[in-house]
Formats: C-alpha cells, sequence, structure tokens
C-alpha cells in the first residue's frame, strides 16, 4: 500500500515537491490549493510523465478539502513568497491568515498526519499550525534549517574544493536573515573540523552567503522565491517519517526547555520517524552559537506576538 501525502500549496514549490514524492513511487499525492484549474493541470501533467518515469502513484490536483482525507503527511507551502527586496518578516500577517485556514482544513481530514511546514515567516507559520491543529509538537516540523543548511554545505563545498556529499554542517536557530545560525564548531569536511579544513574568511564568506541565501535567489528570479531546493529538502524530511528512518536533520521544533528554549519554534537537531519528531538534540555549540540560537527563539516570539 503506497502512502498518501497532501501538499497544500500548487505553487512552484509545490509541483515541484510533488514531482519528487510521486517519483518515489510509494507515495500517492494530492497536490490542494484554492486557484481553480491550477493544481489539477500540474497534476495531470505530472501523470503523464508516469510512463516516461516509471511511476504508478496517483497525484490529484484538488480544489477540495475531502481529497486530502486520510493523508500520512501534509507539507504546508501555501501563502505569497517573498518579493525582490522584502523579508520574509513582511509576509506575516498575509501568510497567518492563510496557513490558518489551511491547517484548520487539513487537520479535519487527517488527523493522523504530521504536518511539515514551508510557508514563510516559517518559524512563525508553524506557531500557527500548532495553533490551528492543536496537535502534539512531535507533529508540526518547520523545514527551514534544512535548506539553510543545503545552501551552507553548497557555499562550503564550492569554497573548500570537497564534495559536497563530505561536508557535514548545519544551521539552526530561525529561518530569516536576521535569525539563522550557520554552527561552525562542531562541523566537518570529511571528519576535518571546518577550521582546519578552511581559512577563516572563506567560512565567514560562507556564513554570510547562507544568510542571504534566500535573498539571492529572490534577487535574481525577481518572481517568487526558491523551490528546488526547498522542494528537495522537505522531501528529505517526509520521506524519514514515511520510511521512519530516524534521520537525525536541522528543523524547526516547539522548544522544550533546549538551551533554556521554551515554547518557541527554533532550528535543533531532530530525530525525525514515523512518530515525527522523536527526539530533539542539545548539541555541545560555541558560547556565541548558543547565543545567537537563544536571540533566534526570542525573536519568533516578538514576531508572533505582531500576528493579528
Ligand atoms: C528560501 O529561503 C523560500 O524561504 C525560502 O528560499
Amino acid at each position: 500500500m503506497r502512502a498518501k501525502v497532501t501538499i497544500a500549496g500548487a505553487g512552484m514549490t509545490g509541483g515541484t515537491m510533488a514531482q519528487r514524492l510521486a517519483e518515489t513511487g510509494y507515495i500517492d499525492v494530492v497536490l490542494q490549493d484554492i486557484i481553480e484549474g491550477m493544481p489539477q493541470g500540474k497534476a495531470l501533467d505530472l501523470a503523464e510523465s508516469g510512463p516516461h518515469v516509471g511511476f504508478n502513484a496517483t497525484i490529484t490536483g484538488s480544489n477540495d478539502w475531502a481529497n486530502t482525507k486520510g493523508s500520512d503527511v501534509v507539507v504546508i507551502t501555501s501563502g505569497v513568497p517573498r518579493k525582490p527586496g522584502m523579508t520574509r518578516e513582511e509576509l506575516l500577517n498575509i501568510n497567518a491568515g492563510i496557513v490558518r485556514d489551511v491547517a484548520t482544513a487539513a487537520i479535519k481530514e487527517s488527523p493522523d498526519a504530521v504536518f511539515i511546514i514551508f510557508a514563510n515567516p516559517m518559524d512563525a507559520m508553524c506557531h500557527v499550525t500548532l495553533e490551528a491543529t492543536g496537535l502534539p509538537r512531535s507533529r508540526v516540523i518547520g523545514q527551514g534549517g534544512m535548506l539553510d543548511s543545503a545552501r551552507y554545505r553548497t557555499f562550503l563545498a564550492w569554497e573548500s574544493g570537497a564534495s559536497v556529499q563530505d561536508v557535514h554542517a548545519i544551521v539552526l536557530g530561525g529561518h530569516t536573515e536576521a535569525t539563522m545560525v550557520p554552527i561552525v564548531s562542531t562541523s566537518t569536511i570529511g571528519g576535518v573540523p571546518l577550521t582546519a579544513a578552511m581559512p577563516k574568511d572563506k567560512i565567514d564568506a560562507c556564513v554570510v552567503r547562507t544568510k542571504n541565501g534566500g535573498a539571492e535567489i529572490v534577487a535574481l528570479l525577481k518572481t517568487g522565491s526558491a523551490f528546488y531546493a526547498p522542494a528537495a529538502a522537505t522531501c528529505e524530511m517526509v520521506e524519514a517519517v514515511l520510511l521512519d528512518k530516524k534521520r537525525v536533520l536541522p528543523c524547526a521544533v516547539n522548544a522544550e526547555g533546549q538551551f533554556g528554549i521554551n515554547d518557541v519554534f527554533v532550528g535543533l537537531p531532530l530525530k525525525l520517524g514515523a512518530g515525527g519528531i522523536e527526539q530533539v538534540y542539545e548539541p555541545p555549540l560555541a558560547d556565541d552559537e548558543v547565543k545567537a540560537i537563544r536571540g533566534a527563539a526570542d525573536a519568533t516570539k516578538e514576531l508572533i506576538g505582531l500576528i493579528k
């Protein structure tokens, strides 16, 4: 039997995720959107790629939440993306209303699902989802740190000349320019501490470029924001849950005492399995990194306070 995943929001990210998930062959996908015809058109086009790619999974384009019934995972990508020059925070009240409606409708149909949040500002949208669904903290996960870590690893690989596969580096904290914390102290390249593998100025340049990674793409695209890497990052999380992989990945969780942070979403290393978040790690980090993670949590608390 195949698993079922609903993707709320059939934009560029939602469509790309649908393709990746359907191509695994074991996931039926529902692309849910408020816009009539668009999710159906994308679903039909994707289904017609099946004979070439060789998958039997179904892809359903939908405007009716009834089609999402019994999903194992719900991914929320709904909301408007940034325009050039805009911060993720500026989307707060536009996207909070959309995400609240989507989460409320989704939980009615799929009360046992794990929710993965992509909509921006992501940390705040995780709160909106947690509140709207009444789910336990283990079943609402924010994806920002996954994408930011992939960017960080890519830049470190380019600057060091090493394979991206051997760059083990994570970004914790929040998913905004001001709050993300690319971790240097525990990062390695093939087991060699980052600080021994690369000069400091190159590491610093990667940290700065990572923080600005989303805006760099928004400025280049001019309409819309990144979608290939975000989709890949989210699909890695979806598969960790569906296949009970116990992956340890940098994602956002409603913290419960880690680094003294409570009841606010913050990026930390999490073990993801069938139950959603199965363990939250509190790694030994440099003092300035811990301070920055606490600062990220404070900034998210402040942002949540602005939700109308
Ligand atoms: C990004 O960082 C869209 O938040 C997403 O590109």
